[in-house]
């Protein structure tokens, strides 16, 4: 039987997804599970027993996003941290993580786990990615930027996360989507992961919907910006090029124009020969790791 898709919402949870989806809808939301260790305590059941129970949570809470239209859920699952905790407990959540995700693939493809993650290694992985591209001469120095990076991360092909919930009552991120959150709406909640509710989901959507004007600004602002200063970069480069020609670099404009053209067009080039490149050298490097454990 379908893990995810069994039971469906009450009448009154529908009735109220209905008049939630009314207003602007997150599509994409993050999550650090946290507090199943002590959720176990409370419950005086073993820890194990809490982080299954937090599993199975996970499954709970996909089924609320599929029936409230929410494509996209990334999940903070295990921290690269998380290895410094006794062998008992980090051999336990491996084998939870192999029996239940591997269900949860079969089944469902809109969930990114994020497991031995932290965001800091992601974001210095993404540096030395860029910094192989200028090396292997597939970039110039010039290309990197913020959106560069931005695509060398792991997340490349999901949007930015609308929500990043945290529950437990832990304020912090503990190194969990530090890049991808800047213009995410945070919500931090005092109940235990196993204990997460719909009415949980609910309320963090609310937060969101109530904030979202302001984030969607900042967001817009954002990107404004971001394409302000590359032009910039782009003009300042131009007018260097055509002093060094001896050309007057404001004289035609007509020839300015192209000259920008020709070089966000090459940059762009580059930038997709890069990232091709880059995908097959991760795929090798999984065909390999994929051959060494097996
Ligand atoms: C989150 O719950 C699960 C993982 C980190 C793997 P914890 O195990 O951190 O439980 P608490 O926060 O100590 O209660
Ligand atoms: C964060 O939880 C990581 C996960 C939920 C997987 P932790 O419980 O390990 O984080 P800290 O140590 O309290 O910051
Ligand atoms: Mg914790």
């Amino acid at each position: 039987m379908s893990w995810i898709k069994e039971g469906e919402l009450s009448l009154w949870e529908r009735f109220c997804a209905n008049i939630i989806k009314a207003g602007p809808m997150p599509k994409h939301i993050a999550f650090i599970m946290d507090g199943n260790r002590r959720y176990a305590k409370k419950c005086q059941v073993e820890r194990q027993e809490g982080h299954s129970q937090g599993f199975n949570k996970l499954a709970e809470t996909l089924r609320w996003c599929l029936n409230l239209g929410i494509l996209e859920v990334t999940v903070y699952a295990f921290s690269i941290e998380n290895f410094k905790r006794s062998k008992s407990e980090v051999d336990g959540l491996m084998d939870l993580a192999r029996q239940k995700f591997s269900r949860l693939m079969e089944e469902q493809c809109f969930l990114n786990v994020c497991f031995a993650y932290t965001s800091r290694h992601e974001i210095s992985n993404a540096v030395r990615e860029m910094a192989w591209g200028v090396e292997q001469g597939l970039l110039d120095p010039s290309d990197i930027s913020e959106s560069l990076l931005d695509k060398c991360l792991y997340t490349n092909r999901s949007p930015h996360p609308d929500i990043l919930i945290r529950t437990s009552g832990e304020v912090r991120l503990s190194d969990f989507l530090l890049w991808q959150t800047s213009h995410s709406c945070l919500v931090f909640q005092p109940v235990l992961w196993p204990e997460y509710t719909f009415w949980n989901l609910f309320e963090a959507i609310l937060q969101f919907q109530m904030n979202h004007s302001v984030l969607q600004k900042a967001r817009d602002m954002y990107a404004e910006e971001r394409k302000r200063q590359q032009l910039e970069r782009d003009q300042a480069t131009v007018t260097e090029q055509l002093l060094q020609e001896g050309l007057q670099a404001s004289g035609d404009a007509q020839l300015r124009r192209t000259r920008l053209h020709k070089l966000s067009a090459r940059r762009e080039e580059r930038v997709q020969g890069f990232l091709q490149a880059l995908e097959l050298k991760r795929a090798d490097w999984l065909a390999r790791l994929g051959t060494a454990s097996a």
